[in-house]
């Protein structure tokens, strides 16, 4: 008796421990965006509470002792009653098959209704289903929800791509085409003409026409100079104010200068850059 008590509380425990705890780790698990949980979660979460109920009312029934307790659990043991349609143990000869094997008997009970009712909900969920999503069409099936976030994906991808997430000083490249360089040509214009004059001669800034740069050429140098700017002489890190596409454009238009004569030019600085311009 004593035992079984300690048993019983034990499982009881354990069980609401566990529900408690998947609650939790299901609502919580993956941050704020996981609650309140959708409607997966919310079908889990009443399964594994059918499961666990049935825990418990197993554990709860296995373990009463007959004679205490019978008036209080008149409903409960009603509920059983009609869930299971078992035979008391008192009558269980009237369904026992009088066939034996080695002395182990079988009864014939009936198929319990819980059993039956849960064949019913599938036959009736199938036809849920099959209206849901085949015939209204008004769920979205699997695959349709993969193309959706495979569009959703693309798209952020493209705006990713339209600020210029991915290019930094080591993927970026030079840019040739017309419509790069007259949009660099507009940021240049806008930004940098009072220290570099507009045709690249050089004014408090140095002359990015001649083939001397003081902090290397090509185009990730360039870029790399725009984006951290070398503060302590007068140019800013323009990456505040630019994003990096822009500062992409603006150093493929500064290297558009190379080769050009400017109205007054100032002296080169620095050192002849040598290498090729897409280092
Ligand atoms: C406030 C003045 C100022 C402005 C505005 C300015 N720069 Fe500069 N820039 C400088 C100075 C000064 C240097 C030289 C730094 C040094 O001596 O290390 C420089 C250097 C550079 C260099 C490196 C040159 C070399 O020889 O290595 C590049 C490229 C450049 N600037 C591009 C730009 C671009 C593009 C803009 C506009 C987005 C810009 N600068 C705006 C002052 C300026």
């Amino acid at each position: 008796m004593k035992y079984k008590n300690i048993n019983k509380s034990f499982f009881k425990f354990l069980a609401v421990k566990c529900f408690v705890l998947s609650f939790f780790s299901q609502a919580f698990a993956e941050g704020e965006s996981d609650f309140p949980p959708n409607y997966y979660d919310i079908v889990a979460l009443v399964l594994l509470a059918i499961i666990v109920l049935s825990l418990l009312s197993i554990i709860y029934f296995e373990g009463k002792p007959k004679a205490e307790g019978k008036k209080k659990s008149l409903i409960l043991s009603k509920f059983r009653q009609i869930i299971t349609k078992s035979t008391p143990i008192e009558r269980e000869k009237d369904i026992l098959f009088d066939h034996s094997y080695d002395g182990i008997k079988e009864l014939d009970s009936k198929i319990p209704p819980w059993f039956t009712w849960l064949f019913y909900i599938t036959i009736f969920f199938s036809i849920y289903y099959m209206l849901h999503y085949h015939v209204l069409e008004t769920g979205e099936l699997m695959a349709d929800e993969y193309n959706e976030e495979m569009r959703i994906a693309v798209e952020e991808k493209e705006a990713l791509m339209e600020s210029g997430a991915f290019v930094n000083e080591e993927t970026v490249t030079l840019l040739t085409e017309e419509v790069a360089l007259l949009s660099g040509k507009e940021i240049y214009d806008e930004n940098c003409v009072a220290c570099h004059a507009s045709d690249g001669g050089g004014i408090v800034g140095p002359n990015i026409t001649d083939e001397y740069w003081i902090h290397g050429g090509g185009i990730k140098n360039v870029f790399k100079v725009i984006k951290y700017g070398i503060v302590e002489k007068g140019m800013i890190a323009w990456q505040t104010q630019l994003n990096p596409n822009q500062m992409q454009e603006v150093s493929s238009y500064v290297l558009s200068f190379q080769g050009t004569t400017p109205a007054a030019p100032k002296q080169p600085e620095g050192e002849i850059w040598t290498k090729e311009e897409t280092e």
